[in-house]
C-alpha cells in the first residue's frame, strides 16, 4: 500500500477488530518493506505488543516469503545495568523472540548496550551507527500507558537523541511483572530519543487492549506535547497507528478514521495499487 497517499493526515490511524489483526497488518507492512528493500534497516521494539507480529515474521521467514539475510536492525531501548545475556535484558528478549528464529546476521542486530562502561559515549555511538547505516527505514513502536515510546517518558524532549533516561514509577511498576521479587529491576535505561525516532522514514505504532486507550487518544487527538511523547508522531510525515477496537475506544473521530481508510482503499484500488 502506498502510504504516501495519507500524508494529509497528522497520523494515519487504522482501527481493526482484534489484536491478531493488528499483528497481521503490521507484519505485512514489514514484509513488504523488506521485500522492496532487502537491505532495509529496521527499528524494533520490545514489550508484549509486538510479540504476535514477530511470530508472523518468523513464520514468513520459515516459509521463504521474506529473508532477513541483508537486513540490519536497531532496537529502541535497553535497561541500563543489564548485560545482553541477562534474561530480562531487551537483547535477550529480541534474541529469544525474533533473532534466533530468522536468517538475520546477529552482527547486524543492534540493541543499546546496557552494560556499557561509558553509557553516555554508547548513546552517542548508537546514533552515529544508525546514521552510518543510512538511517532507519521503518520503525516499530509500542506505547506505554503513559504515552511513552521507547523509554521516552513524559517530559522527554521532543527532539531528544539516544540517551540515558530515568524511568517513571508507572513504567517500573508496569514492567515489574517480568522481574522476580528478589531480582534487581533497573530504574534507568538507554533509549533512542524522540528526535531519533522521528528520523525513521516510516513509523508504525501498534497498540492493543483497553489499557492503551487513554495513551492512544492523547497521542492521536491530544495536543503535541512532551507530556505524551507519542504525540510527537503527529509531526512525522509517514506515521501509522494500528490499533485494535479496545485501544481505539477513546478516540473521538473513530468513525472518520474508518471512513478515511475505506476511501483510501477505494482510491488505491482504482489506481491498481493494492
Ligand atoms: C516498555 C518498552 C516500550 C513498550 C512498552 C509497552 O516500556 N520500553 O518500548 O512500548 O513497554 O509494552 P507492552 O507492549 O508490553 O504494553
Amino acid at each position: 500500500m502506498d502510504i504516501a497517499l495519507h500524508r494529509y493526515l497528522p497520523m494515519r490511524i487504522v482501527i481493526l477488530d482484534s489484536a491478531d489483526e493488528v499483528a497481521a497488518y503490521g507484519a505485512e507492512i514489514f514484509i513488504r518493506c523488506i521485500r522492496q528493500k532487502p537491505a532495509a534497516v529496521l527499528g524494533l521494539a520490545t514489550g508484549s505488543t509486538p510479540l504476535a507480529l514477530y511470530r508472523r515474521l518468523i513464520d514468513a521467514n520459515r516459509d521463504a516469503v521474506v529473508s532477513f539475510a541483508k537486513v540490519s536492525s536497531f532496537n529502541l531501548d535497553e535497561y541500563l545495568g543489564l548485560a545482553g545475556d541477562h534474561p530480562q535484558s531487551y537483547r535477550h528478549f529480541m534474541n529469544t523472540h525474533l533473532f534466533d528464529h530468522i536468517d538475520i546476521n546477529p552482527d547486524n542486530t543492534h540493541v543499546p548496550p546496557g552494560d556499557a562502561a561509558d553509557p553516555l559515549q554508547a548513546c552517542a555511538d548508537y546514533d552515529k551507527l544508525i546514521t552510518k547505516l543510512g538511517g532507519i527505514d521503518i520503525q516499530l513502536l509500542g506505547i506505554g500507558r503513559n504515552g511513552h515510546i521507547g523509554f521516552n517518558e513524559p517530559s522527554s524532549g521532543l527532539q531528544s537523541r539516544t540517551r540515558v533516561k530515568t524511568l517513571t514509577r508507572a513504567t517500573i511498576d508496569d514492567n515489574a511483572r517480568f522481574f522476580s521479587t528478589q531480582e534487581f529491576q533497573p530504574h534507568l535505561s538507554i533509549t533512542m530519543g524522540i528526535g531519533t525516532i522521528l528520523e525513521a522514514r516510516k513509523v508504525v505504532l501498534l497498540a492493543t487492549g483497553a489499557a492503551k486507550a487513554g495513551a492512544i487518544k492523547a497521542a492521536a487527538e491530544g495536543p503535541l506535547t512532551a507530556s505524551c511523547p507519542a504525540s510527537a508522531l503527529q509531526m512525522h510525515p509517514d506515521a501509522l497507528l494500528i490499533v485494535d477496537a479496545a485501544a481505539a475506544a477513546g478516540l473521538e473521530r473513530k468513525a472518520f478514521y474508518k471512513h478515511i481508510e475505506r476511501e483510501n482503499q477505494k482510491l488505491l484500488q482504482s489506481l491498481g495499487k493494492t
